[in-house]
């Protein structure tokens, strides 16, 4: 009896995945793209500003050295050339150290049915032993395409989960918060349950405000999400009783 109500509480407080120990890392480009025009911000970060703002997890955005010119063709003449040569193209500032966090939530557009280069090279730079990936994924018809391979392939160590694609101008919606949510509440166990009008796109860019003084390439985003902390009491609380009962009862 003692056993099972200490499993149960085990069980219980290791259903979430600690928000603390999950970095969110993306790459996206702003510009000229396929079904949504020029934007000035992409598609995958859009999904990233909902998800900092609904949970406390910090993001880092992969940044190339040389910027990918606003035109949709002559982008996709460069990612052609990175693809055929498999180059790996620089990064400003890439992330050295990933031993903080347990989980890394990695979001990137679909290009040519892979995964970005850059994407590849900042992987490439990390150690992943005893992580696990989480991919997410922007695309315009391919879905994930080959790029959980691809994922596989840059970070061999890593546990590599399945991935989540969403339409890149469905990204955009309100409507794709849902699924979203979902991602969140089904995959990675953290209870969110926003309504989907709760944001928008203009609420998600005015979100980045602050900036963690640890680490100037990690951007902390206040969570202002008070269902997702009532969601969380609700489990915190279970646990407790389970320990109450635990210490009643012997
Ligand atoms: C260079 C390039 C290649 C692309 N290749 C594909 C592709 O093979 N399959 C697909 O479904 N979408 C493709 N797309 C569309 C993007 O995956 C989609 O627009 C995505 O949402 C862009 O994300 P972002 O705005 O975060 O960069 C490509 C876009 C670009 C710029």
């Amino acid at each position: 009896m003692k056993l099972i109500l200490f499993f149960l509480l085990l069980i219980s407080s290791s259903l979430q995945i600690d928000e603390s120990k999950a970095l969110i890392i993306y790459f996206s480009r702003a510009g000229e793209n396929y079904s949504v025009g020029t934007v000035d911000k992409g598609n995958t970060e859009i999904i990233v500003d909902y998800l900092t703002k609904v949970t406390k997890i910090k993001s880092f955005k992969i940044n190339p050295e040389t910027e990918y010119p606003t035109s949709y063709s002559e982008t996709l003449e460069i990612a052609t050339k990175e693809k055929n040569s498999n180059s790996r193209p620089n990064i400003k500032n890439p992330l050295t150290s990933i031993s903080d966090y347990d989980v890394i939530l990695l979001g990137y557009p679909i290009w040519h049915t892979n995964l970005p280069n850059i994407v590849k090279n900042q992987l490439e730079l990390l150690n992943f032993e005893g992580k696990t990936i989480y991919p997410f994924n922007t695309h315009e018809g391919s879905g994930t395409g080959n790029s959980i391979n691809d994922i596989k392939n840059s970070a061999p160590k890593a546990d590599v989960k399945n991935g989540f694609p969403l339409k890149g101008q469905y990204a955009r919606t309100n409507a794709s918060r849902e699924d979203i949510n979902e991602w969140l509440n089904n995959v990675l166990q953290l209870d969110i349950d926003v309504p989907s009008d709760a944001t928008d796109e203009t609420d998600a860019t005015d979100a980045t405000d602050a900036t963690d003084e640890t680490d100037e390439n990690i951007e902390v985003i206040s969570n202002n999400n008070n269902n997702s902390n009532n969601n969380k009491s609700y489990i915190k609380g279970f646990s407790v009783l389970l320990l109450l009962s635990c210490i009643f009862i012997f």
